[in-house]
């Protein structure tokens, strides 16, 4: 027979000997538990007294339980509270930041909006007339071809360049117009390190009284310094584009060597940017200016080759990766 008195005291007793909640399981489950004497007594009780008795042993035994648990619980709780100090610094949540092209892309709009442009946003997928015709383009000109441009339909297409917004804009509304234009353009060709399928330009149009080549060539010479630094210097060669007369392509001068030659500039000194031009009297009439009265200028280029020069990454492929090794060098 146990000495349910014996019992009760050495249960009290090894409920005082545990020093934490945790070191409580196991006289609670020795005592207590589902195989403990106790227990085992209760599930062979034949008459009632005895049966009243142990349950009555039984609520004693989990009244002090849980009294030492919550003591234990407390004296816990008042140990944490003086070693937490809750004056520290809390841990930052990571924060992302934009992509290198996106920062690129906002950098040239804060440059246009300093020079009191205004940025628009044009559509992707466009009229054959808005990329092409419109531009004027020839009928035979090979960008037209399905092998080099996406087309949706056999008018619609998704735009080779930023060109059309210029005659979005133009058709909308009268000069003078002072516009910039960036965005996303698709052309059908292999990826490589210095070309996507998918890729971003800027255009900007200025139309407005007496606009010459001269003014073409101040506009650049402000972006290039605001982009690339102060010391930079802008060179036009002749070119042609059919809605430009003349046209031009203009480089920067190399930004790690300033022009004398080294590997970043392949021994030339100068950077190809992009394509400009006085805009085409035919442009004006396709979209109803009257060519004697409206001069402008324009121009386009390619962000994501600038965005790879600056940041000295070797291959434009690695800005649609996703791979968060380069784009965090960027933040
Ligand atoms: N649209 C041309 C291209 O995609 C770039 C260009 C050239 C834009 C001359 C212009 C321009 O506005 O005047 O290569």
């Amino acid at each position: 027979m146990t000495d349910w008195n014996a019992y009760l005291d050495e249960a009290r007793r090894a409920f005082e000997a545990a020093a934490s909640t945790a070191e409580l399981d196991e006289p609670r489950v020795r005592y207590l538990g589902r195989r403990s004497e106790l227990k085992q007594a209760l599930r062979n009780v034949r008459d009632r007294e005895t049966g009243q008795t142990l349950n009555a042993l039984r609520e004693r035994l989990e009244t002090l339980v849980a009294d030492r648990e919550t003591a234990l619980d407390q004296a816990e709780r008042a140990r944490l509270d003086e070693t937490l100090d809750v004056t520290l610094p809390g841990e930052r949540p990571p924060r992302g930041h934009l992509h290198p092209l996106t920062q690129i892309i906002r950098e040239v709009e804060d440059i246009f909006l300093g020079l009191g442009y205004e940025i628009v946003d044009s559509r992707e997928v466009e009229t054959v007339w808005h990329n092409f015709d419109a531009l004027n383009q020839p009928l035979t000109h090979p960008s037209r071809s399905h092998r080099d441009t996406f087309y949706v339909d056999d008018e619609t297409l998704l735009r080779t360049h930023t060109s059309t917004a210029q005659i979005r804009v133009m058709e909308k509304r009268q000069p003078p117009i002072y516009i910039a234009t960036p965005g996303r353009v698709y052309r059908r060709d292999t990826p490589s390190p210095r070309s996507t399928p998918n890729f971003h330009q800027v255009e900007a149009l200025a139309v407005d009284r007496g606009i010459t080549l001269a003014d073409l060539k101040g506009t650049l010479i402000h972006f290039v310094r605001a982009m690339f630094g102060p010391d930079r210097e802008v060179r036009i060669r002749t070119s042609f584009f059919p809605f430009t007369e003349p046209s031009v392509e203009f480089d920067v001068s190399c930004f790690l060597c300033g022009g004398e030659g080294c590997v970043f500039c392949k021994y030339s000194g100068w950077f190809e940017m992009g394509g400009a031009g006085v805009v085409d009297p035919a442009v004006f009439e396709n979209v109803g200016y009257d060519p004697e009265e409206w001069s402008g200028f324009a121009w386009g280029l390619g962000l994501d080759r600038i965005a790879a020069q600056r940041l000295g990454v070797p291959d434009i492929r690695m800005f649609w990766e996703n791979d968060l090794r380069l784009l965090r060098q960027f933040g």
